[in-house]
């Protein structure tokens, strides 16, 4: 089988090909990724000790997307704009990457008759949830520009099984951590600011709640549609780890031997969505499990940043990744 992989040096993308080259060395995976200021290229340099890997620098967007996929069986489509923070500075660049993007690769799919179309999508299209949890028939509810994003793009794609017949799935994660995420979210932004001797920005109170998910059970869990999902279908993927952002906090000071006194309470982010919750009984009736539980991906993580430091300093001393920390947290 060759697969198409869109997005393939970002986080959960690179992750991905990582599992799955090793996993399986009879399938070769072609990696598409634009290499965005999020594409970070130690990242493409680790994925090409993979023989069954090759790389093609191209936008989504771009028209040449049909050729590049033409005699691809499957595609995983991870490609997108994903921070939430970024989204509410400039949302243009989420509208056309996350919705364009995603309906000029549902074209070529069609043009070519993909037989597996695996579209990643997130918790964050159904919204907040105060109690108990959302599962796959429950309404959208998106609250900031990059949930919006999604939203429209998951619309899309189950517009284009309904009308082209398009073997699709949707995949809804809840929050992915894990090697190779980038230093502007939530746990490798703390982890690293932590080694740096800096201290870390917790929005408003804390206790917004994140249910906490380890990026190579995520892997696992699209490894498991590729082969058994029902096309048409949507499937929401938890770990069942809720935590409040300042349990998550505490657990990343006591791994980097930091005290409290390293917390900074921040100004909360807009519409800060206050928790989200899946149901994922759907994925599990297919046999998914997350095999980690936060304390053990946490930890996992946090060595991983401590052993590539020069994977995290390359972005993080980068003018981009400067310029939008100093505008964002002034002072820290
Ligand atoms: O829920 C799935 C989503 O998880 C994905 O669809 C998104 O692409 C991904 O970015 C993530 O969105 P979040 O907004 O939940 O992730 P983020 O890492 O930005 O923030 C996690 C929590 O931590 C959130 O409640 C905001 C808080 N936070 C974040 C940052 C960057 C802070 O308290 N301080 C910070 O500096």
């Amino acid at each position: 089988m060759k697969i198409a992989v869109t997005g393939g040096v970002g986080f959960i993308g690179s992750n991905f090909i990582a599992y799955f080259c090793s996993a399986h060395p009879e399938h070769h995976v072609l990696n598409i990724d634009r290499m965005t200021y999020a594409a970070n290229p130690v990242t493409l340099q680790y994925l090409s000790k993979w023989k069954n890997h090759s790389f093609l620098k191209l936008d989504i967007c771009d028209s040449h997307v049909f050729e590049a996929i033409e005699g691809c069986d499957a595609v995983v489509h991870f490609a997108a704009e994903t921070h939430v923070d970024r989204s509410m500075l400039d949302s243009s660049a989420f509208l056309k990457t996350d919705i364009l993007g995603t309906y000029n690769l549902l074209e070529a799919a069609r043009k070519v008759g993909i037989k597996r179309f695996i579209h990643i999508s997130t918790d964050e299209v159904y919204g907040s949830i105060t109690s108990g949890s959302y599962d796959e028939s429950s309404p959208l509810n998106p609250t900031n520009p990059y949930a919006v994003s999604k939203a429209a793009a998951d619309l899309l794609v189950l517009s284009y099984v309904k009308c082209y017949e398009i073997p699709a799935i949707i995949l809804r994660f809840s929050n992915n951590y894990g090697p190779f995420q980038h230093p502007e979210k939530f746990i490798p932004l703390f982890i690293t600011n932590l080694m740096e001797g800096r201290r870390v920005p917790v929005y408003g109170d804390g206790l917004q709640i994140r249910d906490w998910l380890f990026v190579e059970d995520t892997a696992r869990a699209v490894e498991l549609v590729l082969e058994k999902g029902a096309p048409g279908e949507i499937y929401n993927v938890s770990a069942h780890q809720e935590r409040t952002n300042l349990e998550v906090t505490r657990s990343i000071l006591k791994l980097c031997g930091r005290g409290e006194d390293f917390i900074v309470h921040v100004p909360d982010r807009i519409a800060h969505d206050r928790r989200y919750s899946l149901v994922s009984a759907k994925i599990e009736a297919l046999g998914f499990s997350a095999r980690h539980n936060f304390e053990e991906g946490i930890a996992k993580t946090v060595a991983w940043y401590r052993e590539n430091q020069q994977w995290w300093k390359a972005i993080r001393n980068s003018d981009e990744f400067l310029d939008y920390y100093r505008k964002k947290y002034p002072g820290l």
